[in-house]
């Protein structure tokens, strides 16, 4: 599988995927030693924690041809003050170069999205590809809900093993986390905590990158990187998890034509369902305005949507 950038996500993502000890990974960076290094490093933790050392840094895609998946976090990362959105620009370009080069070298690949906006840039990976929907999908809702589920653990004095939610919708400040959805050990967390506590915690969710934006000066990579490589893992290893993901609509939740976190039921072939909750009136029209928001950010592609 290959990574595409050797920033803190990316190969906090090459790392992770090293440790499962199933992948061959190809780290790829423009920056000339930066891919190589951080591969280097990565495989000399391997003898330590007990994984074969089998990434490799490089500045072109050759290396990479055959890969079953290709995870793309190239792009400027926030810094304070800036919105995820503020970055669209910049990042079409880098986003259009990276896909097109590595799908030219993985025409059956599944490709991950991780740049920012997010859902704009699943859009430019699937314009740029012209590949069906199934293999082009965004990773936010993993991150997302797990922002969530550490905030319900810690409200509840719960492990964070036994909370399950969902977050759904775009990815920034409208992103919606189900609240309906949300078990601790099975019991709906709405019978556990007061109604103005949960909405703190959902809206701290929704802040969540934006607060470790303010205390590092860039953005988040640890829990990113994690989230990236479970849905490697769901791919590479055919699991079909359910799980949130950004995934193309076409009528699904009401919503045509636009990249959104859904369920995504994810195996070998990427998408191979979208499974659709029941929401509460609420929480649709929620998701409608986060579709609004994300609408928004899409219209501003140079090359379209
Ligand atoms: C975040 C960035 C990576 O949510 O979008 O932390």
């Amino acid at each position: 599988m290959t990574v595409v950038g050797a920033g803190n996500v990316g190969a906090t993502a090459a790392q992770e995927i090293a440790g499962r000890d199933y992948a061959e990974v190809v780290l790829v960076d423009i920056k000339e030693g930066l891919p190589q290094g951080k591969a280097l490093d990565i495989d000399q933790a391997g003898p330590v924690l007990g994984y074969e050392p089998t990434v490799r840094g490089s500045n072109g895609y050759e290396e990479t041809a055959g890969s079953a998946v290709v995870v793309i976090t190239a792009g400027l990362p926030r810094k304070p003050g800036m919105s995820r959105d503020d970055l669209v620009t910049t990042n079409e370009e880098i986003v259009r170069s990276c896909a097109s080069a590595a799908a030219e070298q993985s025409p059956d690949a599944v490709l991950v999205i991780v740049s920012n906006p997010l859902d704009a840039m699943c859009h430019v990976a699937r314009k740029v590809t012209g590949w069906p929907r199934e293999r082009v999908v965004g990773m936010a809702g993993i991150l997302d809900t797990a922002r969530f589920r550490t905030f319900v653990a810690w409200e509840t004095g719960s492990s964070a093993k036994d909370v399950t939610a969902m977050v759904l919708g775009g990815h920034g400040d409208q992103m919606v986390p189900v609240v309906s959805a949300t078990t601790v050990g099975g019991i709906p967390l709405t019978k556990l905590v007061a109604a103005d506590r949960i909405e703190q915690m959902v809206e701290r969710t929704r802040k969540g990158g934006g607060e470790i934006v303010e205390l590092l000066g860039t953005s988040a990579w640890y829990a990113p990187g994690a989230a990236a490589a479970e849905m490697v893992d769901a791919i590479c290893l055919d699991q079909k998890r359910i799980l949130p993901c950004t995934a193309y609509l076409e009528g699904e939740y009401g919503i045509d034509g636009l990249y959104m976190g859904v369920p995504v039921k994810l195996g070998a072939r990427g998408v191979e369902e979208i499974v659709e909750l029941d929401l509460t009136d609420a929480e649709r029209a929620e998701l409608e305005a986060s579709s609004a928001a994300v609408r928004e950010v899409v219209g501003v592609l140079q090359h379209g949507g």
